[in-house]
């Protein structure tokens, strides 16, 4: 531990998980690093939710960069601590207290977080909780496996605590690239022009005055496991690759693509481990989290470079990415999720957006978030923020959910996070609907027609049929009175059929 702290300065505030966690109190908004099961504080969280256990009453306000593992979302969860949540999350105990009522959640764009915290709309910053795996000579604190809002949390908050953990590999150091933004009106370009561009420092600046805590741990990030990529997920992401091909010989693409983003989730993950296997080469990603499939796609020769804002490795990819950081770390960028989910750049860049929707609607708006209009999964996430910048957006989903009583091609989607305004391409293991420059009744037939399992088609396009016959407006015709019958008759009689 005290060879990573080379400001030396920096040894005299070392203290215990537990006395960390006692400098936290009642009503405090705490900031964290972490962004998916990585690079999140474990060891303060832990102590922080024994304090409660042990019969003291603190309720917090947490805000990472993402999702984080279980030592934080869960342990503090499970404990009661959590009273109020941002950005977003994907744990279990948390979903269920969320969707109970026992913890206020706002579900946000992720590149609007650090502009929220910037201004105070989040209010005051009591705490930052940051891992890192070194501090610099120069007092500068070195990332590990995300950077997420990190920086932010370090410049606002009122006291900062680091955790130094030593079982992240010290061969992360170098892979980050920190670049804060001004506010307006003084705020300038972002100066990345190709997704191999680095613009910032390799550690994140602190005021030493500020620190209260450094703490060591050990534990290492609980990654999820990643689902088997089924029959439906490769012919998702065979659908997506002959699209990309097409687009390449119609001059709509380079040979090399434009930089790629992904989603999170297994049908994510298959989608860019089909390229793989593509005659695609030279590719670039520039992303949020850096899944399995883009260490396959590193080991196979087919990317020069990824940019993201966190490693989100599976079980085995995290053995793989540990033993193995120092080769895999050249291929690889961190920004802070403010630049990795900048719409400024992904514009400039015109990323290849592609993410997964749990339903679809005929005329192409997507709900990525509810589970029959009110049941939340995790959260828009980053989803937003590539899909209405990036140059060409594509939904993906199975085109049917829980053994067929559900279709994910719907009349009307019971919750919407994304618009027909932005949502270009729809993938199902069905096929391709490309909806680019289709009024919404060419796109209702195309999405029945390419992307419907064939068991709903027939229902749908009567539904369109009825629709285009009775409604008033010819534009986006709807039965409003019928059209949620789809999803009532789901939550009464267990199927859609
Ligand atoms: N109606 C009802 N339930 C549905 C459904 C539908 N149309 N489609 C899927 N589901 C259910 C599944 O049955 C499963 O339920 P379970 O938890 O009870 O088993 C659950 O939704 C998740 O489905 P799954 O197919 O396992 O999801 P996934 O791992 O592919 O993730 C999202 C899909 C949409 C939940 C996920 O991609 C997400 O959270 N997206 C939003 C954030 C995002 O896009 N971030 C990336 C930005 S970089």
């Amino acid at each position: 531990m005290e060879n990573r702290i080379r400001d030396k300065r920096f040894l005299n505030k070392i203290v215990t998980a537990s006395e960390a966690a006692n400098m936290i109190q009642d009503g405090m908004t705490v900031a964290t690093s972490g962004f998916t099961p990585s690079g999140y504080p474990k060891v303060i969280p832990k102590e922080l939710a024994k304090r409660v256990e042990n019969g003291e009453e603190i309720g917090i306000t947490l805000i990472t960069g993402a999702s984080v593992g279980d030592e934080l979302d869960g342990t503090l969860t499970r404990s009661g601590v959590i009273k109020r949540r941002f950005p977003y999350q994907t744990h279990k105990d948390m979903r269920n207290k969320i969707n109970d009522g026992k913890i206020k959640y706002q579900d946000m764009h992720l590149s609007h977080v650090p502009q929220f915290m910037n201004y105070g709309f989040f209010g005051k910053i009591d705490v930052a909780i940051i891992e890192a795996v070194a501090i610099t000579e120069e007092g500068g604190i070195v990332p590990s496996t995300s950077v997420g809002i990190s920086p932010q949390a370090l410049k606002l908050a009122d006291k900062v605590m680091i955790e130094i953990n030593i079982s992240q590999p010290t061969a992360l150091e170098g892979v980050h690239d920190i670049y804060m933004t001004k506010k307006p009106p003084f705020r300038e370009a972002i100066p990345i022009t190709k997704t191999a561009d680095r613009i910032g420092k390799t550690y994140m600046e602190v005021d030493f005055n500020k620190v209260v805590a450094i703490v060591k741990s050990d534990i290492s990030d609980k990654v999820r496991p990643l689902g088997k990529i089924d029959e439906n997920s490769k012919k998702i992401s065979n659908n997506i690759i002959e699209f990309l091909k097409d687009e390449v010989s119609k001059g709509r693409l380079p040979e090399n693509l434009l930089p790629l983003q992904s989603g999170v989730g297994s049908v994510a993950n298959a989608v860019l481990g089909g390229l793989v296997d593509s005659d695609f080469e030279n590719l670039t990603c520039y992303t949020e989290v850096i899944q399995d499939s883009m260490l396959d796609l590193i080991d196979a020769g087919k990317v020069n470079m990824i940019s993201g804002t966190s490693f989100t490795p599976s079980e085995e990819g995290l053995v793989r990415l540990m033993d193995n950081m120092e080769y895999y770390s050249k291929y690889c960028i961190l920004r802070p999720m403010e630049i990795s989910n900048n719409p400024e750049v992904i514009r400039r860049l015109g990323v290849i957006a592609m993410n997964t929707a749990i339903e679809i609607d005929i005329y192409g708006h997507v709900n990525s978030t509810n589970i029959m209009g009110s049941r939340m999964m995790n959260g828009i996430g980053g989803s937003g923020d590539f899909t209405r910048n990036g140059y060409i957006s594509i939904f993906t989903t199975e085109s049917i959910a829980k053994n067929g009583d559900i279709s994910s091609i719907v009349p009307m989607v019971s919750h919407v996070d994304h618009t027909e305004h932005d949502v270009e391409v729809v993938v199902t293991e069905q096929g391709i609907a490309d909806l680019r420059g289709l009024s919404p009744i060419e796109r209702a037939k195309k999405i029945i027609e390419n992307c419907a399992h064939p068991m709903y088609k027939d229902k749908l396009k009567k539904y369109l049929d009825d629709s285009i016959k009775t409604s008033k407006f010819k534009h986006e015709p709807h039965m409003i009175g019928e059209v949620l019958n789809w999803h009532a008759n789901f939550l009464k009689f267990g199927s859609m059929k």
